[in-house]
């Protein structure tokens, strides 16, 4: 089985779909770290976005990802990458990372390698990538809501946080479409669990 978890900049994906990959125990993936993984790679190489040459280097790359249940973790041979990936600098870049046609086919490739079940989040998980998942899900919340949630969790202030969240919804939109079949949730009056049991009631049996 595969479900999908979308949805926009900090609406809770990475958490919310933890605990229901917990519950259900089964490993959960982290599209959005492949994106961070490439713009944080590209950074170091000196390439643009656009540069051919940055598909077949990262390629070249021993780059490693390892989704489970509790979280996911990325490595550089010994090096590790996870918290590297989750910098102002990289919510900066990644949008027009992720906006290059062959840096989703390369994300796309890696998950599609991937054997099920598992819960998939990012943005177009029930929609381009995994089109045949059983059960998908849309997670929303108002701007302020998100940047506040993630105002615990990096060292810029909220309003900061709040600009740049809008900023990289606008850049995000055209790979962040809800499925027509997707039960969209608004997290804003939820707590996490209160997100997970919604979902864990709407799975199929
Ligand atoms: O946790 P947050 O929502 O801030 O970001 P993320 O899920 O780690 O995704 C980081 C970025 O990767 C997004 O802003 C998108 O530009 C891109 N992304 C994407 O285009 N498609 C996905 N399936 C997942 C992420």
């Amino acid at each position: 089985m595969i479900v999908t978890i979308d949805g926009v900049a900090a609406s809770g994906k990475s958490s919310v779909s933890s605990g229901v990959a917990r519950a259900l125990g089964v490993p959960y993936v982290s599209s959005g770290l492949l994106y961070r993984a490439a713009t944080l790679l590209a950074h170091e190489a000196g390439l643009s976005p656009h540069d051919p040459a940055l598909v077949p280097h990262l390629e070249a790359q021993p780059l490693r990802f390892e989704p489970l249940a509790g979280g996911n973790r990325l490595w550089l041979g010994t090096r590790e990458l996870t918290a590297d990936v989750q910098s102002a600098a990289v919510d900066a870049g990644v949008s027009a990372v992720a906006a290059r046609p062959e840096l989703r086919a390369w994300v796309d490739r890696r998950l599609r390698a991937l054997t099920p079940p598992f819960v998939a989040e990012g943005r177009d998980m029930g929609t381009a990538v995994f089109p045949h998942a059983q059960a998908k899900f849309y997670l929303t919340a108002s701007a302020r809501v998100r940047a506040g949630r993630r105002a615990a969790e990096r060292p810029e202030a909220v309003d900061e946080i709040e600009a740049a969240l809008i900023l990289r919804d606008e850049r995000d939109r055209a790979q962040s479409v809800p499925a027509p079949e997707a039960h969209v949730i608004d997290t804003g009056p939820l707590s996490l669990q209160g997100v997970i049991d919604t979902i864990l009631a709407a799975l199929p049996q």
